[in-house]
């Protein structure tokens, strides 16, 4: 797939031929609201910003938020749509150096899934206010799970590259 929209090749960046045909299907089961309509904008992860934003879950799915309100962070799993899907390594400029994809949180990889670990605010109907996106507005939601601090977090945990900062 060819990269769109501000998402240029840089020197030392490496793609790949995609397989022909996806093994999966999945359904796109709300969408999010944010303040941000150029990549630009977005802050760089989850935590870059406080702003409360939108999740807006399609009406089908709606009977799923049962309970959700009794928790106060949940993972979101979000589509990337404007990456491009065939990098291996990426150079994202400001550490000057190559990277493996899987190495990174960069919003390019073969599926184009990200995550984030939000603060939810309340709900309403089929919308939930939460704090810690890092999206575009109108970003495509995959879904939506309990943040469990008893086995999601690991505070020992080491990324190398990033300690030689
Ligand atoms: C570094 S990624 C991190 C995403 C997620 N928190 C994670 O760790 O998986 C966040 C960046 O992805 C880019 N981005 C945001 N929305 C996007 C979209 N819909 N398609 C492609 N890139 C997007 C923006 O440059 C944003 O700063």
């Amino acid at each position: 797939m060819p990269a769109k929209e501000d998402f240029g090749i840089r020197p030392g960046e490496v793609t790949v031929d995609l397989p022909a045909q996806p093994d999966a299907g999945i359904y796109f089961i709300g969408r999010i609201h944010t303040p941000w309509k150029k990549r630009a904008d977005c802050p760089k992860n989850a935590r870059g910003s406080d702003s409360v934003c939108t999740v807006e879950l399609d009406a089908r799915f709606v009977p799923g938020l049962k309970d959700v309100e009794t928790c106060s962070h949940l993972v979101l799993l979000y589509w990337m749509d404007k990456s491009p899907r065939n990098l291996v390594v990426q150079n994202p400029g400001h550490h000057g150096t190559q990277f493996g994809t899987f190495a990174l949180r960069s919003p390019a990889r073969p599926n184009p899934i990200a995550m984030s670990v939000v603060k939810l605010l309340g709900i309403k109907g089929g919308k939930l206010s939460v704090v810690g996106l890092d999206c575009l507005d109108g970003t495509p939601l995959l879904d939506i799970k309990p943040y469990f601090p008893s086995t999601d977090s690991v505070p020992q945990a080491v990324v190398g590259w990033r300690n030689k900062d």
